[in-house]
């Protein structure tokens, strides 16, 4: 079903406090994780968007028991020793990268044969990131343009394997550690910057010794296999991509004063923060805890003045997905935001450095794109435009948010991927006040 929405300036100002979904990254661990492990694991705070749902599909289709018991409360037994086994149907990914990276390199560890497939953005994207990495560690593939659908023709028995990814890319990274899980030697991961480590710190909770080096400004990370997970508990904490679109609007609509709860601090995903620190927004981080292995805050934001700035390459690992709605906050900032190094924007769910630059256009933002650099003037923003969205979350999100300060209401052709990541992403928006309608 296609859902058009539009959204246009309250009026009044956003206020409340409101608690973030879980963290997609996470819930996709928690549940891969848990359907490898012995014994059965607890996760509680799960986000229940379609791509978590999807993994949770896939891991029942490799044998694992997935139960959910209450909202966000689920339950996987694992496979342990028996192995994942072969998929009687072939497994559909939806719309999830990080279902689609992670399976393909856990499943690569089993001498399975199986059948993968995903929506038309996922069929877009490149596959052979994993897939390069996977057979040289001695999986076999059956594909056209590393694409999907694509067939996994052999797998098990993996090589001891080290390996340098070309791209800084936390997915690629945990399909290859996660297929040496059940190689005989060490799997050996460079990363030359570094990236999410929600993997290292899962497969940690779980029992295993991961090893981490610091590496000039990445790190090298190993697993001396065969290693067996031992189930455990996970608490998902909140998701800081989801949180940024609340941030955002917080900042943005004149007078508004918001906290956003149970957020997760993690260096490898807090650039967004420190970037908007660095333009002037009033973001306060408060009551800090620890929870299931990660430090969570209370992030209070309130409108603020914000100055363009440059944002530097080497933010694009602790914020990738957060360049859309920045490149919206800056067309409200003084002066010009220049954003370098987005290249791997343009192969997330859509091109969203050709997405946002013409999302911003079409509103009336003077925004350019040169090579990699994405530049972008503030003032003040007309609005207007009905924006495609590509099956693109992410940019769906990141239109409505501009809509709430621009003068003329912004309309999306298709609001129905947000429930990919942040499927109460209108019920909080409402609960602040936003002022978003679906049709
Ligand atoms: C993710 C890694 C990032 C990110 C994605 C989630 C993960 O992708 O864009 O939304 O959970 O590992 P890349 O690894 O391609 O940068």
């Amino acid at each position: 079903m296609i859902l058009s929405a539009k959204s246009q300036k309250p009026e009044t100002p956003l206020s409340g406090r409101v608690c973030a979904p879980g963290d997609k990254s996470v819930s996709h661990r928690a549940l891969i994780l848990g359907a490898l492990a012995e014994g059965v694991t607890e996760i509680t705070g799960l986000l229940e968007g379609d791509d978590i749902l999807h993994t949770a599909e896939a891991m029942r289709a490799f044998g694992a028991k997935v139960k959910r018991i209450a909202d966000g409360h689920w339950q996987v037994t694992g496979r342990a020793d028996r192995g994942w086994r072969t998929p009687k149907i072939p497994v559909d990914f939806g719309n999830a990268g990080t279902g689609a990276r992670l399976i393909m390199g856990a499943a690569a560890a089993y001498n399975i044969k199986v059948s993968y497939k995903g929506d038309a953005s996922l069929s877009s994207r490149p596959m052979g990131r994993v897939l390069d990495p996977l057979r040289e560690m001695g999986a076999k593939f059956e594909v056209k343009k590393d694409r999907l659908p694509l067939k996994q023709t052999k797998g098990g028995k993996l090589k001891p394997f080290s390996y340098t990814p070309p791209h800084a890319s936390a997915q690629v990274k945990s399909a290859v550690l996660l297929a040496g899980l059940k190689t005989d030697g060490v799997t050996e991961l460079h990363e030359l910057s570094l990236t999410r480590d929600h993997t290292e710190n899962m497969l940690t909770a779980f029992g295993i010794d991961v090893v981490r080096k610091p590496k000039d400004k990445g790190q090298i990370i190993s697993i001396n296999g065969p290693v067996r997970l031992k189930a455990t508990q996970v608490k998902v904490p909140g998701d800081p991509s989801s949180a940024a679109f609340l941030i955002a609007a917080g900042l943005m609509v004149p007078g508004s004063d918001i906290v956003v709860e149970n957020v997760m601090m993690n260096d490898a995903r807090s650039g967004l923060f420190e970037v908007l620190n660095e333009m002037g927004a009033f973001l306060r981080a408060d009551n800090f805890r620890r929870s299931g292995g990660e430090t969570i805050a209370d992030l209070h934001v309130k409108h603020s003045r914000l100055n363009g700035i440059t944002v530097m390459p080497q933010r694009v690992p602790s914020m990738v997905d957060e360049y859309p709605v920045l490149a919206v906050i800056a067309a409200t900032a003084r002066g010009t935001t220049v954003m370098h190094g987005l290249g791997e924007l343009r192969v997330k769910e859509s091109d969203r450095l050709a997405g946002t630059l013409k999302l911003l256009k079409a509103n009336g933002v003077i925004a350019s794109i040169d090579g990699d650099t994405l530049c972008v003037s503030g003032g003040p923003i007309i609005g207007g435009a009905r924006v495609k969205t590509h099956h693109d979350h992410r940019m769906a999100m990141s239109a409505l948010i501009l809509g709430l300060a621009s003068e003329k209401p912004v309309r999306i052709d298709d609001a129905s991927m947000i429930a990919t990541s942040f499927p109460d992403f209108f019920d909080l928006m409402a609960e602040v006040g936003a002022n978003i309608e679906v049709s």
